[in-house]
This record gives C-alpha cells, structure tokens and sequence, in this order.
C-alpha cells in the first residue's frame, strides 16, 4: 500500500489514495514551517500543563478564529483545497472545524488515550502538520493503513451497543475486537521531517505521542465535521 501523494497530485489522486488507504501523506509539503511553528510555539507556552498526559495540547478554536491572530496558521488551514478534498471524500459540507496544537514531550505520567491504537468515538476529518523532524521514537502519528473502514463499521455498531454514550464507545482494535486478528505488528510510524502533512479519516486505527526519553514532536491539526 502507498499511501504517499505529492504537492502538485491530481484531487482525484488524493481521493484514492484516501479510499484506499484512509490517509494521504505528503512529505516536505511545506518547505519552510518558521512562521507556523513559531506561533504554535507562542500558543504553548501559553498553555498549562493540564490533563494532556504527553504533554500540552491547545484548543484555539476554528481557522476563521485564527485568520488575525495567528495569521500563519489560520491561512495554512483556510485553503481551498483542504474544504474541497474534505468534501469530496465525506459528500458533507463542512460545518464544523477546530485546530489543535499539540507538543508531545513527556512519558512519564502513563499513556494518554490517543497512544492506545484506536479509531475516534466520533468520525473526523483531520489535517495534521508536522512542525519538527518526527521520527518513530519522537511520537510518530501511527497507523494500521487500509483499516478505515473496518473502523467505520466498529465504530457505529459500538456507538450503537454504547446506546450513544461516548465513554462506553469501545474503540480500541487490539483490545476491544482481538478477533479482527490486528497486531502491534501491523501498525506503521509515519515518519517526516518538519513540513509534513497527513490528510487522514479517523476512522483509521491510528494512535501517537508514544515518545522516548529526550525527544519530542511538535504538530499542528486541523479537524473537519460535516
Ligand atoms: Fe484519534
């Protein structure tokens, strides 16, 4: 499987490669990340430390929310393209969006909940751009390619037998469904360096922020809801 697309690929080659897949990757889509790293950098370290285990995770609010006070970004995930792929791959009109900032820097208060592979409760669209070299040990966003829609499945029988309440939404492949027959073995690192960007379907089994000791990522992601 290659989930691997280029900067200047056809939407309909995105799509395919989003169908098959359930993530589209474009390594070096940004060439040059400063402007957007050093505001993601500012929301930060105006951040506590809160119940984010690995670390710190921000909630700015939507890209139009952005656009004058984090102009870097907020035009970043305003592109036209990114609407129309969302669009073309769901059939839904965006009408929910949110951008997160995340630095993953810690392992020592346990596993968060998004370092457990796992399908989201609720099924998003997402934009995840790299803001430093992320290799394997560094919290590397980790996916079982090809499984989005064996998650699209589990997910609305789980939500069904959750009777809609989103706590007891299983959604952990390897522990809640082990007669799929996935492994640790099966899930792949998607490695890049700093200017990376993942387009994927939560419904993917997928998990990240597992560090090592003395490393670190910084990312950037945008969420999608029709
Ligand atoms: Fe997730």
């Amino acid at each position: 499987m290659n989930f691997e697309i280029k900067k200047d690929d056809s939407s309909e080659k995105i799509i395919n490669t989003l169908r098959e897949n359930g993530l589209a990757v474009c390594y070096g889509y940004l060439e040059n990340v400063e402007d957007i790293k050093a505001e993601c950098e500012k929301i930060i370290e105006d951040t506590d430390e809160d119940d984010y285990l690995f670390g710190k995770a921000a909630r700015i609010g939507s890209v139009y929310d952005n656009i004058e006070s984090n102009p870097a970004l907020g035009n970043f995930f305003s592109q036209e393209w990114m609407f129309q792929i969302f669009q073309q791959y769901t059939g839904k009109i965006v009408n929910f969006n949110e951008i997160f900032v995340q630095h993953d820097y810690r392992n020592d208060r346990g596993i968060s909940r998004n370092g457990v592979l796992h399908f989201d409760r609720i099924s998003t669209f997402k934009y995840m751009l790299y803001l430093t070299d992320v290799e394997k040990d560094c919290g590397a966003l980790s996916v079982i390619p090809g499984t989005h829609l064996d998650g699209s499945y589990l997910r609305a029988e789980a939500r069904k037998n959750a009777q809609n309440e989103y706590d007891k939404v299983k959604n952990w492949p390897l522990i809640d469904y082990p007669e799929l027959g996935y492994s640790e073995e099966d899930i792949i690192p998607v490695c890049g360096k700093a200017g990376t960007l993942i387009i994927f379907d939560t419904d993917l089994f997928h998990r990240g922020g597992l560090i090592e000791n003395d490393k670190s990522r910084l990312m950037i992601r945008s969420h999608l809801r029709g």
